[in-house]
């Protein structure tokens, strides 16, 4: 096996490679004087593709190094496009269908991490779906935090992460108080004085987590930081964040960038190896 590393991934791979001892294949990537992608494979049998989906060009890349390749197994850390996981409007295109046929008209197994939602997940018929939120947990087994879900709906996750981290948890619960008035807070646990983290499976607008801070400062919390699968940080998400008073933003190489301490390499390593 030999791993063909994407340009959105090239550290990712690196890891991999370097845990399972798989060989870095021969790829060129250039582009003609038009802006369009060239790629070429040499060499290479039996592989595995290592390329997050954080842009069109990443996608098109992505859909070039399978063509050159017989029956790889595509690894797509970050899922781009999953959002529009169905038609929200008469005559939408459901993007991630679409994506889904592609990759698995190529490859033999598409694996990707914490894809956005199961109604995504189920466009694919080859899909292994990896949870990072273990390997997030272990960062934090020497932190005194307590672990913050922005929703109910993202219970499932931050428990997972707590757990392994040995932390306490708690989600944040909306609260109608009248017609006009919405309270949002913690669900079960005083955040006064503490060190919380707000765990995510995707930071892209920053939008969710800013307002999740502002409550936990007015609650008196110490400091807030945000961990995350894929930091997209789309739209200057970053200095928004910042601004509001987040004390750090932590996320896994998913989508490489300054905030990638966490590695999801060994849980990759471990399903291609
Ligand atoms: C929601 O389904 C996700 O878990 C995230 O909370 C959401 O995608 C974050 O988006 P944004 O950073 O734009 O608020």
């Amino acid at each position: 096996m030999k791993i063909v590393p994407c340009p959105s991934s090239p550290l990712l791979a690196k890891r991999i490679a370097d845990i399972t001892g798989f060989e870095i294949a021969d790829v060129t990537y250039r582009r003609f004087p038009d802006g369009e992608i060239y790629v070429r494979v040499e060499g290479c049998d039996e592989c595995a593709v290592i390329g997050s989906v954080n842009s069109n060009d990443d996608l098109v890349t992505l859909i070039l190094t399978l063509d050159a390749l017989e029956n790889p197994t595509v690894v797509v850390p970050y899922m781009g496009y999953a959002r529009q996981d169905k038609a929200f409007n008469a005559g939408e295109a459901v993007s991630i269908r679409a994506i889904a046929r592609i990759l698995e008209e190529k490859a033999e197994k598409v694996v990707t991490v914490n894809i956005h939602s199961e109604d995504a997940a189920s466009h694919f018929k080859k899909l292994r779906n990896l949870d990072a939120m273990q390997t997030i947990g272990k960062h934090f087994m020497e932190s005194d935090v307590i672990m913050i879900s922005p929703d109910r709906g993202s219970v499932g996750r931050v428990k997972v992460a707590a757990e392994t981290a040995n932390c306490e948890w708690d989600y944040l619960e909306k609260t109608r108080i009248d017609a006009t008035t919405v309270e949002i807070s913690p669900k079960n646990l005083d955040v006064e004085g503490k060190d919380v983290v707000i765990v995510d499976d995707i930071i892209s607008t920053g939008g969710t987590v800013v307002e999740a801070s502002k409550r936990l400062y007015e609650l008196g919390a110490k400091t807030v930081s945000a961990v995350c699968v894929h930091a997209v940080l789309a739209d200057f998400a970053a200095i928004k964040l910042f601004k509001a008073g987040i004390r750090d933003i932590i996320s896994t190489d998913t989508i490489e960038c300054a905030f990638s301490r966490i590695s999801v390499a060994h849980l990759i390593a471990s399903e291609i190896a």
